[in-house]
């Protein structure tokens, strides 16, 4: 009935989130208000691990990519569930020390560390940093050299894939901030450079090549780029690289029309080719990483609006104006993301309407979506945004100095407050 599998729609026609009435859920804590639920959140984290489990003999690891939502609540998740998580900042970094996270199972990455970020990562004992270029190896070597430690490392590494996703969202092409490229034997003078070093130790390598991928092939593709990149470290170096992480990017279902392929597929696809690439070079199969983001989280979140004016403009088009917008969802004015919308407290309703979800920012092209198919909605009504958990929250900003909203988590029929709206006294905290 909805593109989330969590949603249902109650006696009283309320949509319901995790067993608890949404409408119940916006009268509580307030909107905009984003809603996660637990349940479904362990059930992605679950699936992810157990096909990695299964398909790479015991040899395959989770880490979950926090950019997608980080929060000390949701650290805490991912640790109680023996995963691992990708870091991409000081700040998320920090957001995993202080939930008690096992800070062996972080990789740090970054395509611009900074030395604070670097001496922050080999201090709190993080996993591994993975290396995006070779100042930054240099600067990493020097640093280690001085606490007298050694930082075990993953190369980032283009494997030259062509994604076929949003140009803002793909990573593995060759024109890309991201890594070492491998035709032009960048990342191979990096892989002998690391192997010189004395404070660092290549422990994997690493290859990410873009986010909301439906289709399997470029990531088999991958695979096999990067097994055979390893054979010719292995044959022309003599160092078997023991780790290979294959970064995230799988697609979810934003849209009835989308249709992902189940991870499970995806894992079994692809530990294949791992498989056979490594008996076609006679290497053990390496520990294999993922660093899955948007689907784990994703489909487990909502956010609910307060729908305040409604505006027909004959012939052209209805704005339906929420409490919320581009501060809590930039995703619309970013990549024109497209997402399915109910109103909370019509649930049962048909969307007969076809309206524009605006925000309430001083920029025209603040929209939730255009175009979106609506139940009637009027000033007061509820409006739950579908499929929201994966880059809203954390792609959140204060334009216009609102406040960005309440994270609530849902479980079985109990919530609770996992990150508190912010006051209009935050807006100015670090004001002088
Ligand atoms: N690993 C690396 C190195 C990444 O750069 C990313 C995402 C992930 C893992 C997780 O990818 P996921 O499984 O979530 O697709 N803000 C954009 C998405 C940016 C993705 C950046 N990197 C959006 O809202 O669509």
């Amino acid at each position: 009935m909805f593109v989330s599998e969590d949603l249902s729609v109650n006696e009283q026609g309320n949509l319901t989130i995790g067993g608890i009435d949404t409408t119940e859920l916006a009268a509580q804590y307030g909107t905009p208000l984003y809603v996660m639920d637990e349940e479904l959140i362990r059930k992605n984290l679950r699936r992810f691990h157990e096909s990695m489990q299964k398909c790479y003999d015991g040899k395959g690891i989770v880490c979950y990519a926090s950019k997608a939502f980080s929060c000390m609540e949701m650290c805490r998740i991912v640790a109680s569930e023996g995963d691992g998580l990708d870091a991409v900042s000081i700040g998320e970094m920090y957001t995993a020390l202080k939930a008690g996270f096992p800070m062996e199972k972080v990789g740090f990455h970054g395509n611009n560390k900074t030395d604070e970020e670097l001496a922050f990562a080999l201090d709190n004992g993080v996993g591994h940093i993975i290396v995006d270029n070779i100042p930054e190896l240099r600067r990493l070597e020097k640093i280690a050299a001085e606490k007298g430690i050694t930082a075990h490392i993953m190369f980032r590494i283009k494997p030259g894939i062509d994604a076929h996703t949003h140009q803002f969202v793909m990573t593995g092409q060759i024109d890309s901030k991201y890594g070492f490229a491998l035709e032009t034997g960048e990342a191979f003078e990096a892989v002998k450079e690391a192997l010189s070093c004395n404070s660092v130790k290549l422990v994997g390598l690493h290859c990410h090549i873009g986010s909301q991928i439906f289709d399997i092939d470029p990531f088999e593709e991958a695979a096999r780029v990067m097994m055979r990149f390893m054979g010719k470290i292995r044959d022309e170096l003599g160092y078997t690289v023991p780790g290979l992480n294959l970064g995230g990017g799988f697609g979810i279902k934003y849209l009835e029309s989308h249709d992902p392929a189940p991870f499970e597929t995806y894992a079994e696809r692809v530990s294949a080719v791992v498989k056979k690439e490594c008996e076609a070079l006679g290497m053990d199969m390496p520990y294999v990483y993922i660093e899955p983001g948007r689907s784990i989280v994703a489909p487990a979140g909502i956010t609910l609006y307060t729908v305040g004016a409604r505006k027909e403009i004959p012939g052209i088009r209805t704005y339906v104006s929420v409490d919320g917008g581009m501060g809590d969802n930039p995703r619309y004015i970013l990549y024109q993301s497209e997402y399915e919308a109910v109103v909370a407290n019509k649930a049962s309703e048909e969307r007969n309407e076809k309206v524009t979800i605006a925000g309430r920012c001083c920029e025209s092209g603040d929209l939730i979506g255009e175009n979106m198919p609506l139940q009637h909605a009027d000033s007061g009504d509820i409006i739950a945004v579908l499929a929201t958990g994966a880059y809203n929250y954390s792609m959140s900003s204060n334009y216009n100095r609102f406040q960005k909203p309440a994270v609530v988590f849902v479980n079985k029929g109990e919530s609770r407050i996992a990150v508190k709206r912010e006051t209009i006294e935050d807006v100015i905290r670090n004001d002088i």
